[in-house]
């Protein structure tokens, strides 16, 4: 009885996930946009970097159930893509699942990366070194 309702919980508990996710950028970054596309394949928020100045961290939660379907898409760009077909200049993409944080940095020449991560199951991309 136990170890069936283990068989019927354990898919429920790893195909969900909320992710705390924080956008950093470098501080030797070129002016830029930044913009997520979630598993869900909606766009969040377009975040404007600029060069020289503080660019603060910007946190938010993505949440929901199987987001490891579809993959979780940072994507950078020169020209704000709210403006028309602009196409990204830089991805980083990665099937996430989970519970726990992730950290993404936009370093030098647009280029977005993983920089940490805690509790996420990552695959199939850009997971950064961090395991686990
Ligand atoms: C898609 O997922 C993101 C991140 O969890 C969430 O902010 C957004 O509201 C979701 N959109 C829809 C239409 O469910």
């Amino acid at each position: 009885m136990n170890v069936i309702l283990l068989f019927i919980a354990l898919p429920l508990i790893v195909l969900a996930c909320d992710i705390k996710t924080t956008l950093k950028f470098n501080p030797t970054i070129k002016s830029g946009f930044a913009r997520f596309k979630f598993f869900n394949e909606t766009y969040g928020p377009v975040f404007e970097y600029r060069e020289g100045e503080n660019n603060l961290p910007q946190v938010f939660y993505m949440k929901g159930l199987f987001c490891s379907l579809k993959p979780t898409i940072l994507e950078t760009y020169e020209k704000d893509p709210r403006s028309g077909d602009i196409k990204p200049t830089k991805t980083s993409q990665a099937f996430l699942e989970g519970f726990g944080k992730i950290e993404y940095q936009i370093g030098d020449m647009h280029t977005p990366y993983v920089a940490a991560k805690v509790g996420v199951i990552c695959g199939f991309g850009d997971c950064g070194n961090s395991r686990g």
